[in-house]
């Protein structure tokens, strides 16, 4: 009987495939084949590189039986993200995302619904100091509790996202702006929160997250790993409640101390009800998935570029100890003093992204749900895949784009350099919400572990520069040496 029903579907699929495939003005691409569509036209060392090469900046793929518009290159990104922004906001009907937040939350909602998390993230941001001191204050302070425990440990060790010393403290700066309170570095309640949020990003992006999206009936009864994220989405929520109904407790109204707190007053303000405990869940979930992985791994590849490139570490401490000194720690306003540091961030973004596979970008597709005019193709209901990548390595922009090379942002008197198309956060209405938070807390992560150590490699071991697959590309576990200052 299933056996049955399979079939008819496939049969099904590929009529649709085939109609859209030859009446669809859809920009050019390879040809699908039923059910598997483009995937074997994916190159395995430089997955989307190709259709770069052969199609130009916008393409089609198809994943399995639906087409994706594939947008590489700058001008491409701004035509359908700032000034079609209207078509090119909403995000994609994917099962698994259904599943996992029923498209509630931050990432993955649309319409008005984001549009009202999304204006009242903004404003609770702003609220809780990003950009201003007391934020900045309790960054550094938690760059103390990093620093202080790395001295502890030699060799230093830098595994998978989960359990290690610098996403504790990435997770701890999250923890303070939602729950108002930080953990310790070896509170097991904190790494069963992190160990829950990491088993429900990674699955979208997994193998087990296409399958359920081809086929989300028959996966519902099979097991496997989807059925741990969402065991591991159960099992989350009762912390989360926890914290709210705590929150509910001891709050005053007039004197907000986190985003519970504020979301908690839009609740008892919200007439059409879209400000709801269950959503204010989902949303703390998207502010611990979105920003505790994407900055942990851009700071553990940032040790990792240090250690293999030794003279750029050496450059980068000696700016430091000219401009702050080993007395004092670094503050923001620092950064302007500090062109070549600010520089090697940048470009350490850069080689971050030259890791990122075209699966990662899949889940942040726009959808067009409105027939729209667009490089000479009329698209309508498919979603868009903006491959981030593709810009950040433009040969244009950046004359050794496939080198580690610092001085791609820094002028010909060693100022640091502005590029408008330097967009890891991406750019239009679905811009990373909290982009100053990110670059404060990577800027002094970053300073204050180049002030208080010198990282080196162990003895007799090599260090990849292979990335993972993950929300954002990380580096493969790896052990060095922090030898301090
Ligand atoms: C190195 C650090 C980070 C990078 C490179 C980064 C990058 C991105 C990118 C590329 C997007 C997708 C934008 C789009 O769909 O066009 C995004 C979305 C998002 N990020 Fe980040 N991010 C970082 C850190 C953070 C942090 C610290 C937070 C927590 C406040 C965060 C929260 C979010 C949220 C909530 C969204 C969804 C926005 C929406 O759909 O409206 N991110 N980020």
């Amino acid at each position: 009987m299933l056996k049955k029903h399979f079939l008819l579907l496939s049969i099904l699929k590929t009529v649709v495939l085939l109609n859209n495939v030859l009446t669809n003005n859809m920009p050019p691409g390879p040809f699908p084949l039923p059910l598997i569509g483009n995937v074997l036209n994916i190159g395995f060392t430089d997955p989307l590189g190709s259709f770069q090469r052969r199609y130009g900046d916008v393409s089609t793929l198809y994943l399995g039986n639906n087409p994706c518009i594939l947008l590489t290159g700058y001008e491409s990104f701004k035509e359908a993200f700032v000034e079609q922004a209207d078509i090119f906001t909403d995000r994609p009907y994917f099962p698994i995302i259904d599943k996992l937040s029923k498209g509630k939350g931050l990432i993955f909602s649309s319409g008005h619904m984001w549009h009202q998390q999304r204006r009242f993230a903004l404003a609770a941001l702003k609220y809780f100091g990003v950009g201003k001191k007391t934020l900045e204050n309790s960054i550094l302070q938690e760059c103390r509790f990093l620093c202080d425990s790395i001295q502890l440990q030699t060799p230093f060790f830098l595994s998978q996202t989960r359990f290690h010393l610098v996403t504790d403290a990435v997770a701890n700066i999250i923890c303070g702006l939602v729950f108002g309170h930080r953990f310790e570095y070896d509170d097991h309640k904190f790494h069963l929160i992190q160990e829950y949020l990491d088993d429900v990003f990674q699955l979208p992006i997994s193998n087990w997250g296409r399958l359920y999206n081809q086929f989300p009936t028959l996966m519902s009864m099979l097991p496997g790993k989807h059925q741990t994220a969402f065991a591991s989405m159960s099992k989350l929520k009762p912390f989360l409640q926890e914290e709210i109904i705590k929150h509910k407790e001891e709050r005053d109204p007039s004197n907000p101390r986190d985003y519970i707190d504020c979301y908690l007053d839009e609740i008892e303000k919200d007439s059409e009800a879209e400000f709801t405990e269950e959503n204010l869940i989902y949303c703390v979930v998207d502010l611990f998935g979105a920003g505790t992985e994407t900055t942990s791994n851009t700071l553990r590849w940032a040790l990792l570029f240090m250690v293999k490139y030794p003279e750029v570490q050496e450059k980068v401490q000696s700016e430091i100890d000219q401009v702050i000194g080993q007395t004092r720690q670094p503050l923001m306003d620092d950064r302007t003093n500090l062109p070549y540091t600010y520089a090697v961030l940048h470009e350490i973004h850069v080689r971050q992204h030259y890791y990122l596979h075209a699966s990662q970008n899949g889940q942040q597709g726009h959808d067009s749900r409105r027939t729209s005019h667009f490089e000479g193709h009329f698209i309508f209901g498919v979603m868009v895949l903006p491959l981030l990548k593709s810009i950040l390595q433009d040969k244009n922009e950046n004359s050794t784009p496939y080198e580690f090379n610092p001085a791609h942002f820094l002028d010909e008197n060693g100022k640091f350099l502005k590029k408008d198309s330097f967009i890891p956060f991406s750019i239009g209405k679905r811009l990373y919400p909290g982009e100053q938070l990110a670059r404060m807390e990577l800027f002094l992560f970053f300073t204050s572990l180049m002030q208080c150590f010198t990282f080196l490699p162990l003895e007799g071991r090599t260090l990849s520069l292979k990335g993972t697959i993950g929300v954002s590309s990380g580096p493969e576990p790896f052990q060095i040496r922090a030898v301090p200052q």
